[in-house]
Formats: C-alpha cells, sequence, structure tokens
C-alpha cells in the first residue's frame, strides 16, 4: 500500500481550487517565478501589504552572509500588526482566540477584548520595570494569557523566551541563565489528562538557579496552593487590576529582536534561535495565508503548543496578523477520552485543522470509531508538521479524518527557518503522500552532495537554502560562532538546514530526516549529547550513548547505552535513569530503553560508534555498517547478546 501512495498523486478538489487564493499550479509558479526574478521586489511589495509601517523602510535586504537584515530602516510593531491593525475595520468584534480548556471550559476573545488584556498587562510589565531589549521567559500552559503574555512582550519591545510546560526546572534554570531573562511568567499549574501540571513549583525550583531573574508573574489557572515570596512573585490578576488599557505599541526597529526559542542541536548545549521583528512577522503571515488559504469566516486550529515555534508562528503571530480565528486547546488529545479532537473540532466547527504525524498515528491506533462518532463536516484542509508523514498515516488522514474532499498540506520547515518552506498550496498542487511538495514563492532549497554540487534528480543528499528569506533566524543568542558554524560553513554560501532529502523528477521534495544527532521524537527535537549528559551526570553512569529507533508512534524513540561505574544494572536502576534523565531535561526526553553494558563500541580513535549502536537498537540482525575500525569487535557481540 504505501508503495502505490507514493506513487499516486492526489489533485486538489475542483470547488477548493476556484475558491482558492492561489488557484492552480500556473498560478503558483508564476508567483514563484516572480520572487525569484526580483526577490526584493517581491518581498517589498508584501510587507508593505501586510504589516503597519510607523516609519517606512528605505531598503528590502541587506545581505551580508551569514547576517541579513530585512526592512531596513522600517519601524513596525507585531503586536499592533496582530491586534491594533484589525481594531479600525469589521474584525474588531471577531473572534481573534477561542479557547477550549481541557476540563471543558471555554471561552472567546474578540479582537477588541485581546486588544485590552494585552494592553493591560504590558502596563502591568512595565510597572515591574520590564522595558525594551529584557528577555521574559514564559513557562505556561496553553490558556489564553500564554498568547497575551506574548502579544504583551512584543508590544513594549521586550523579547520572548517561552518555555514548553514540559521542561523541567532544570531546563528552565539554563535557559534563564543563557538569556539573562529578567522576569519569569507561569502559572500556578495546567491540566493534563485530569492531572494538575504544578508549573510555579517547577519555576520555584528554577528561581533558585536564576540569579539575573527579579520578578515572577503567576497566573492563577488551577487555584492550587502556591507559594508566593513577596516582592519577587505577583499574581497576575493582581498586576492588571489597575493597570490602564491604554498602552500604545513601541514603534519597533525591523530588526529589533522579537523572541529567542531554545531548541536542540548536536551539542549538549540547547541553542537560543534568534528571531527578529518584520521579516519574521510578514514570514509567518503570508505563509499562513498561502499555505491554509485562509478566508475570514474560518476557524483555524493548530494543534502545537506555543512552547514550540509552531505555535508562535501558526497559532499567535501569522493567523492574528491575518485577522484570523485561533483556537487553542489546553489539554491532552485522549481526555476524558480518545475523541476529544474530533469532539473540538464538532463543537466549534473547526474549518483548518494542523497537527502532526505523531498524532494521527495515534489516532490510528485508537480505532476509527472515535472519530465517526462526531460530526467533521466543517473541515475543508488538513495540515501535517513536524516529521516526514508516512503514506499510510497521510492515507488515513486523507480518508478518515478529510472524507476524502480535504486537502492535506505537508508543511517542512524549522525553529530556523521562522514559517513554511515547502508545502503544497491546497488549491494549486496534486499532493503525494509523503512528500512536501515544492518550495513556497521566495524560498530556493538545493540538494546537493559532499562535494557541494546539486546531485540529479532522485538522488539523496544535503537540503540547503541558496537565498536569504525573511522569516530565517538572525543568529544564535549569544553565540555567533556557533550560528556560523552550524549553518553557514558546510556549504558555501548555502543555509544548511541539517536535513537529508531527495527532489525527484516532478521537483518534488522528499524529506528522510536529519544529518547530525538530533533525534525527531513526536515532532521534537532532541540532541543525544544532551541526553547523554544528564545521564553522565548521575555518579552510577560512568559513559552513555543514545541513539534513536525507529518507533510506530513517536517516529523515533531514545535508547540508551550505559556503562556503569558503580551501581547493579537492572531496572530498579534503569527507572532510577530514567527520572534522572526527566528532572534534568523534561518528560518528553525520557528514554524508551536503557540497556547496560560493559562497554561501548569505539573506533581506535576512541569514537563511539553510534550508527552500529543504531542497528543494535533497531534490532537489526544484519549488521550493515562497516566494522573495520570497531577498536573491539567482542563489545559489538555482547551488545547484540551472543554472549552471556
Ligand atoms: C525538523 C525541524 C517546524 C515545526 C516543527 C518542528 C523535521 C519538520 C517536517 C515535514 C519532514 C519535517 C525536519 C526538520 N520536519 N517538518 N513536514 N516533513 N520532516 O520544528 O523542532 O525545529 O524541527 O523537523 O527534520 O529539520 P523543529
Amino acid at each position: 500500500m504505501a508503495e502505490s501512495a507514493e506513487t499516486s498523486l492526489f489533485p486538489p478538489p475542483e470547488e477548493f481550487s476556484q475558491q482558492a487564493r492561489v488557484k492552480s499550479l500556473a498560478e503558483y509558479e508564476q508567483l514563484y517565478a516572480e520572487a525569484e526574478r526580483d526577490p526584493e521586489g517581491f518581498w517589498g511589495r508584501l510587507a508593505r501589504q501586510q504589516l503597519h509601517w510607523f516609519e517606512p523602510f528605505q531598503e528590502v535586504l541587506r545581505w551580508n552572509e551569514p547576517y541579513a537584515e530585512w526592512f531596513v530602516g522600517g519601524k513596525t510593531n507585531v503586536s499592533y500588526n496582530c491586534v491594533d491593525q484589525h481594531l479600525a475595520t469589521w474584525r474588531r468584534n471577531k473572534a481573534a482566540i477561542i479557547w477550549e480548556g481541557e476540563p471543558g471550559d471555554t471561552r472567546t476573545l474578540t479582537y477588541q477584548q485581546l486588544h485590552d488584556q494585552v494592553c493591560r498587562f504590558a502596563n502591568g510589565l512595565k510597572s515591574l520595570g520590564v522595558d525594551s531589549g529584557d528577555v521574559v521567559s514564559i513557562y505556561m500552559p496553553m490558556v489564553p494569557e500564554l498568547a497575551i503574555a506574548m502579544l504583551a512582550c512584543a508590544r513594549i519591545g521586550a523579547v520572548h523566551s517561552v518555555i514548553f510546560g514540559g521542561f523541567s526546572s532544570e531546563a528552565i534554570a539554563d535557559r534563564n541563565q543563557d538569556a539573562s531573562a529578567k522576569v519569569v511568567i507561569t502559572a500556578d499549574a495546567g491540566w493534563r489528562r485530569g492531572q494538575q501540571l504544578p508549573l510555579k513549583a517547577s519555576v520555584d525550583d528554577a528561581l533558585e538557579k536564576s540569579p539575573t531573574v527579579k520578578h515572577c508573574v503567576v497566573l492563577r489557572r488551577c487555584g492550587n496552593e502556591v507559594t508566593m515570596r513577596e516582592g519577587r512573585d505577583h499574581w497576575w490578576h493582581d498586576l492588571v487590576e489597575q493597570a490602564s488599557e491604554d498602552c500604545p505599541a513601541r514603534p519597533q526597529d525591523s530588526e529589533d529582536p522579537l523572541f529567542i526559542l531554545y531548541t536542540s542541536g548536536s551539542t549538549g548545549k540547547p541553542k537560543g534561535i534568534q528571531h527578529t521583528t518584520a521579516g519574521y512577522n510578514l514570514f509567518a503571515t503570508q505563509t499562513f495565508q498561502w499555505v491554509f488559504d485562509h478566508r475570514d469566516e474560518d476557524v483555524y486550529w493548530c494543534t502545537a503548543d506555543c512552547g514550540w515555534i509552531t505555535g508562535h508562528s501558526y497559532i499567535v503571530y501569522g493567523p492574528l496578523t491575518a485577522g484570523a480565528t485561533t483556537l487553542m486547546y489546553e489539554g491532552a488529545p485522549n481526555w476524558p477520552d480518545e475523541g476529544r479532537f474530533w469532539d473540538i473540532v464538532d463543537k466549534h466547527k473547526v474549518n483548518i485543522f494542523y497537527t502532526a504525524p505523531t498524532a494521527i498515528r495515534a489516532f490510528i491506533k485508537w480505532g476509527d470509531e472515535h472519530v465517526e462518532k462526531r460530526d467533521l463536516s466543517s473541515l475543508r484542509m488538513l495540515g501535517s508538521v513536524g516529521e516526514p508523514i508516512n503514506p499510510a498515516a497521510w492515507l488515513w488522514y486523507h480518508d478518515k479524518i478529510g472524507k476524502g474532499g480535504c486537502p492535506i498540506v505537508d508543511t517542512w520547515w524549522q525553529t530556523e527557518t521562522g514559517g513554511i518552506m515547502m508545502s503544497p498550496l491546497p488549491g494549486a498542487t496534486a499532493t503525494k503522500p509523503g512528500s512536501c511538495t515544492r518550495p513556497l514563492p521566495g524560498v530556493m532549497p538545493r540538494i546537493v552532495d559532499e562535494e557541494h554540487n546539486q546531485v540529479a534528480a532522485g538522488e539523496q543528499g544535503m537540503l540547503v537554502i541558496t537565498q536569504p528569506w525573511p522569516g530565517m533566524l538572525r543568529g544564535i543568542w549569544g553565540d555567533p560562532e556557533r550560528y556560523q558554524k552550524q549553518y553557514w560553513s558546510t556549504v558555501p554560501n548555502c543555509y544548511l538546514a541539517g536535513d537529508n532529502a531527495m527532489c525527484d523528477e516532478d521537483g518534488y521534495y522528499w524529506i528522510f530526516g536529519r544529518l547530525d544527532d538530533v533525534l525527531n521524537v513526536s515532532g521534537h527535537r532532541l540532541s543525544t549529547t544532551e541526553i547523554e549528559s544528564a545521564l553522565v551526570s548521575h555518579p552510577t553512569v560512568a559513559e552513555a550513548a543514545a541513539v534513536g529507533r525507529p518507533d510506530d508512534l513517536k517516529g523515533e524513540a531514545v535508547a540508551v547505552f550505559v556503562t556503569l561505574s558503580s551501581g547493579d544494572p537492572g531496572e530498579e536502576l534503569a527507572g532510577v535513569l530514567r527520572k534522572h534523565v526527566r528532572a534534568q531535561i523534561g518528560a518528553h526526553a525520557t528514554p524508551d530503553e536503557i540497556r547496560f553494558s560493559a562497554a561501548l563500541p569505539k573506533t581506535r580513535s576512541g569514537k563511539i560508534m553510534r550508527r552500529l549502536l543504531r542497528d543494535i537498537a533497531a534490532g537489526k540482525e544484519e549488521i550493515a555498517q562497516d566494522t573495520s575500525t570497531l577498536e573491539d569487535y567482542s563489545v559489538l557481540a555482547k551488545l547484540r547478546g551472543d554472549e552471556e
């Protein structure tokens, strides 16, 4: 089935194309050609259309590789573009955010109401001394106040760093420290599968190791008991109580930083990916409109968490700037039962639905009856992001959720790219299950070999981007050297995406996964080195190697090989080590499998042979790798269990 699916073409439904923004392949190709011929004219025109300018820009792009400045000299404000620009239009009373809490409570905020709340909270932040350029960490559940906090920072020029609610207090402290955060915004707790996730308690621990943080703002969400430290901790509701609804958006320079978002790289230290104001705002908005073919009457739902880039670009900044109604859901897909997502689609009459392959595979496993019990007829298109979608999951999504009539957009992009780079346009591009199809206008990908030459159609190679684009990262916070080295030094004059990919004869791209030691677990990036450093920080562990193992649900699961300096190998210690990794990084990094070993396979120069471990973790009978450089052959036999 997978084979035939990969070769079949799904043309966009005719009625969809007729009403779409981009109605045909010819129209897409025309846009693409325009952007290719005159990128600065193209992006300049769109920037003037989409964003409000307090002061116009003088130059579209100043490119001094690897540093880009977009819309040079212009002044704008992302919070203004997301909120204020709609207040003078009929959208003033349109729903900006429809929110569904896990227990079933809902709230709707119109653009006017969103404006008032953003302003009051922005004034609250100012009263704590937050100023333009200050870094604010946000560690919150998926409630409207999370979006309000992000927009309030943007409004006054503060730089937010959203930390996913699943991260541990160690991880929060590391991020506070790296970014010199001045304030942390959190909640007493958040709901997850009927349980309260004690966010404030994690922040309390983190603040013991965050000397730069002077204030902590706490939203009351669950009503659980929390400790409030006098002078440092402030309730959200107290802060906004006397605050005024008047807080003019501060005109920001196009290149002022908007946010930092930490992601895992191939070292043990997460990198703070830095995005700026105008280029990011334009790219998120424009790609949102192209890819989701957004219409004003739509209810749009992206199931991501604002703790990841997908939530930044496609729950908050892109949709709100476009004047969309964006739905936010607080909780788990299987609470109170496995049909929760479909209940939400039915209840709020969702038209556009954007989720991840790992979720789709979970739905398949949970059974079609959960889907069949609900009315999904409001859906008109579907999206996927986070990892390659396997054709079987694609077909199920198409048939069971889309009832065969909704176009699917498989969107390839990264934290670093700021927005979608490759994707079908739902009214224009015929899709092939498993392919993210073609680049968006203004995006210039290429597949190259080790010698940096473009490979032939159908050949695998490294995916690079050959031209700057407005949403590109501007750097790694506090580490220009790593930025240069990581992204701009492997292939001359090209951005290295870090993915292995192929372009077929039709110009369709296929992404196969990472080239580096980065795992993709349920659509989230995890660094093997980070997991290894967490393990060796435990007193019993001498050495550790983490590798990805194929997993039906998560895409990749975390398998680790551990040698001990003390303690007894066994289930008990494995449990202790799992807990230890959770505490160091977060629940999503918990190893799925721990294997104890007397030694790890190494080359003569002492490098751990990961590819070999990957084969062993995957349970491959035949080791396909070249083992001639293996230092001690008996290690291999022991690891595979041939001996002992
Ligand atoms: C990596 C980026 C972009 C938001 C979510 C993840 C993989 C992402 C796809 C896709 C194949 C994909 C890539 C990429 N990836 N989307 N549609 N098809 N692979 O963001 O954590 O920055 O991870 O996710 O490997 O490099 P991220």
